[in-house]
């Protein structure tokens, strides 16, 4: 099958798009470089570089195609307070250009896009199930929130059958970093193998639900397969809280170090428990993502 993949250069992308070309797909990835890199990306893709806000390369990244996924994002919700209008224009403009291209080629193709745990804000129960009443507290879960409105859209309105996904942590190798905006895994990971102290935010007793990059792929991966006129939405979790505190002793002792653990005032706006209700998405995609957080944290470190 002919694949396109949007931010096929970044953290999640390159590695769906290794998984896709393991498999005998032919890939174009379609990736302007501002997060993704170059050498991640599989030498056996095609590469059209530029913005999925160019109209004139979405329409030559969807040709022929026999799939979309759509993962082109800034992936920050610091970022999307810091340029609300850019961040917008990227993450609900750029899903609106791929859709609309799609319906301009006349292809009712499979799209699979990401949405984020972030359309939840602070829920009062968890784990959280995809009928939670999505109350996003940054502009960055609101656009993601909207992505999900007009992909239920255009499957009413152009016959495009989609599914959404809502990750939660996601972590795991190439996750950059470097970036301020970076996981707290990989910023632990780095920290520890530089011998630097771990910083963690607030009491470290908030919890979050970390999800391996290569059980994210095999969920992307299976759902292209579900994606239909209905335009659902899964989680993509592991339905697993890990403590902050907790994820600080288990980068130590999967790194078989230890440095000091230093307290900081909470970041403004920080999420106490972030925890997703895996069943359904078990259920639809049937698997689970079953890296344990002992591993996926070895292959992290192994990585860097
Ligand atoms: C994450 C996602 C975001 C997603 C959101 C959904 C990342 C990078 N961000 O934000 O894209 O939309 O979930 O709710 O995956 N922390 C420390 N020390 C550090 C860094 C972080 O204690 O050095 C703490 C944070 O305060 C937070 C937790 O670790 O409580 C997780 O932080 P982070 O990895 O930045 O992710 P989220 O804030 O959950």
């Amino acid at each position: 099958m002919r694949y396109l993949v949007t931010g096929g250069c970044g953290f999640i992308g390159s590695h769906l798009v290794d998984a896709l070309i393991e498999r005998g797909d032919e890939v174009v990835v379609l990736d302007d470089l501002s997060s993704g890199r170059l050498q991640n990306l599989n030498k056996r893709a095609s590469l059209l570089p530029g913005s999925v806000l160019d109209p004139a390369l979405v329409r030559r990244g969807v040709r022929d195609i026999q799939a979309c996924i759509h993962l082109a994002a800034i992936a920050s919700v610091t970022r999307s307070a810091e340029d609300w209008v850019g961040s917008h224009n990227v993450n609900q403009t750029g899903l609106i250009a791929v859709l609309d291209a799609l319906r301009q080629a006349k292809l009712s193709v499979p799209v699979v896009y990401a949405s984020s745990a972030a359309v939840y804000g602070d829920q009062r129960h968890v784990p959280i199930a995809e009928t939670a009443s999505p109350m996003p507290l940054s502009a960055y879960g609101a656009d993601k929130l909207c992505c999900e409105v007009q992909a239920r859209t255009a499957a009413r309105s152009c016959g495009l059958p989609s599914l959404g996904l809502r990750f939660f942590n996601v972590y795991g190798p190439r996750q950059d970093p470097a970036s301020p905006y970076s996981g707290v895994i990989s910023i632990f990971a780095r920290s520890l193998l530089e011998g630097l102290p771990l910083t963690i935010f607030g009491d470290g007793l908030q919890t979050r639900d970390f999800v391996f990059v290569g059980d994210v792929v095999a969920c992307v991966l299976a759902a292209v397969g579900k994606a239909s006129l209905k335009a659902d939405v899964l989680n993509v979790c592991t339905g697993t809280a890990t403590t902050v505190a907790q994820l600080a002793a288990a980068v130590m002792s999967a790194g078989r170090a230890s440095v000091p653990v230093m307290y900081r005032e909470a970041r403004a706006g920080d999420i106490r428990h972030s925890v997703g209700s895996p069943f359904r998405a078990v259920a639809e995609l049937g698997r689970e993502n079953r890296t344990p957080l002992d591993v996926g944290l070895g292959r992290t470190l192994g990585w860097l």
